[in-house]
């Protein structure tokens, strides 16, 4: 049966809230590569202090849901030890602005903010963050329960474990292949037991899982291995194992032979744990925002194909991704032929382009209209053809910290001004807002 449709908009902790130091909050692995100067163009967004301000921009877009994230350390401020009810008390004076605005609150439980103490004793390569996670849990479940529906436990787990971990370009800037696997691990494993937890809680919970994803095409014929490599690495890594195949065979061979997986899988994966990471969810959770063309020679990358920064290409976005709406129809389809969710949400979607006020502080961000207008039209297609795309959230309420790219990229439907803090709504801010008062779904 069809579900009603799910109009929202996301944002995380780290990127809008600031109050960094305020009311008991501990450290986070993002704090601390922000004090490591490896945040271009820092700025502020505020949102902590900004609550009702923000709250009343939601109220004023129309959109049925909010995808924010909780901060662990402001809730657990090193991870594991006290509560900090200060913490607690924000969430709850979100989630009631929320739901006096009627607006239903769609939290995050990990949107990439480790607390640093935790990071300190090993960080998502130890198990004992997962039992950490699944504690945090607990007392979100507990402290939010009677006003959340929806829960998502984690955001994006290839980017923590190999941008994180693999690259180092992410917190906490490690660089090793082996124990990026085992941290991609220890996350899908920390969300099948949260899952457990809130639902322990909060019996009958709908709770899901948000995975990134790269889908792909084969540059030609020669390409085709190449790009069944990557569609391995980059997406079914993860989306196998949550709905039960365990890990691809073909990648778990190829990460053998090249050495990542040096005690093979079994060295990384304990008994029952593909069970539990395989726990059944109520819907996946979808960030979309562009396609890659693979060759012969771009197996592992995940680097843009257009150039990042402000003046992009027709077709591109500043990020350097394409745009490319019927890439995410394709993959609709796809993940609900092959996997049968029984819901799916876009949970992210969104273009950054840094149309700024003009003289009458208007921002003309057509750009962002065009990509954004496109791509719900092309969810709305994947739902008529049968897939069960249930909802769309646009990255992002907020320009905001961009992780490395800082201010450097925007995303917002509303403009903010980093010196102040002072919000204004983008042309595309307002055009949401009628392009769900209009749409039949
Ligand atoms: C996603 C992140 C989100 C935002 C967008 C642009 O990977 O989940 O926080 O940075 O990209």
């Amino acid at each position: 049966m069809t579900k009603p449709f799910v109009w929202g908009v996301a944002t995380s902790a780290f990127q809008v809230e600031g109050a960094r130091d305020e009311a008991g909050k501990g450290e986070s692995i993002w704090d601390r590569f922000s004090d490591e100067g490896r945040i271009r163009s820092p700025g502020v967004v505020d949102h902590y202090h900004h609550l009702e301000e923000d709250l009343d921009l939601l109220a004023d877009l129309g959109v049925d849901a909010y995808r924010f994230s909780t901060a662990w350390t402001r809730v657990v401020p090193d991870g594991d030890g006290e509560i900090n009810q200060a913490g607690i008390d924000f969430y709850r004076r979100l989630v009631e602005g929320l739901v006096e605005r009627g607006i239903e609150p769609f939290p995050t439980l990990y949107h990439w903010d480790l607390p640093q103490a935790l990071q300190d004793s090993g960080g998502w390569a130890s198990r004992r963050t997962i039992d950490a996670f699944a504690r945090y849990a607990t007392i979100m479940a507990e402290s939010l329960g009677d006003h959340v529906g929806r829960w998502i436990t984690q955001n994006e787990p290839w980017v923590t474990a190999f941008l994180g971990y693999r690259d180092g370009t992410f917190a906490p800037g490690l660089k090793d292949w082996e124990t990026a696997l085992v941290v991609g691990h220890n996350l899908l494993l920390s969300h099948g037991r949260a899952a457990r937890s809130i639902r322990k809680v909060l019996p009958g919970a709908p709770v899901g899982i948000a995975l990134d994803c790269r889908p792909s095409l084969p540059a030609d014929d020669d390409a085709l291995a190449a790009n069944r490599y990557f569609d391995g690495f980059r997406n079914r890594w993860f989306f196998d194992p949550v709905f039960g195949r365990g890990y691809p065979e073909d990648i778990v061979a190829v990460y053998t032979e090249r050495g990542h997986l040096t005690s093979g899988l079994d060295g990384m994966v304990h008994e029952g744990d593909m069970e539990e990471i395989a726990v059944p969810i109520d819907f996946l959770g979808i960030n979309y925002y562009t396609t890659l063309t693979i060759s012969g020679d771009r197996e592992e990358s995940d680097e843009p194909e257009g150039p990042v920064g402000p003046g992009a290409p027709e077709g591109f976005t500043e990020m350097g991704w394409r745009n490319d709406p019927k890439g995410l129809t394709d993959f609709l389809i796809t993940v609900s032929e092959t996997y049968g969710p029984e819901s799916m949400l876009v949970t992210e979607n969104g273009a950054s382009y840094s149309d700024a006020p003009d003289a009458r502080g208007r921002v003309a961000d057509s750009r962002r209209i065009e990509y954004l207008d496109a791509h719900i039209d092309a969810v709305l297609a994947a739902r008529k053809a049968g897939a069960p795309a249930d909802g769309y959230f646009v990255w992002s309420l907020l320009d905001n910290l961009e992780w490395v790219e800082g201010f450097g990229q925007r995303f917002g439907l509303v403009w903010v001004d980093t010196e102040t803090g002072t919000r204004t709504p983008k042309d595309s801010f307002h055009w949401y807002r009628e392009r769900i008062g209009s749409t039949r779904v």
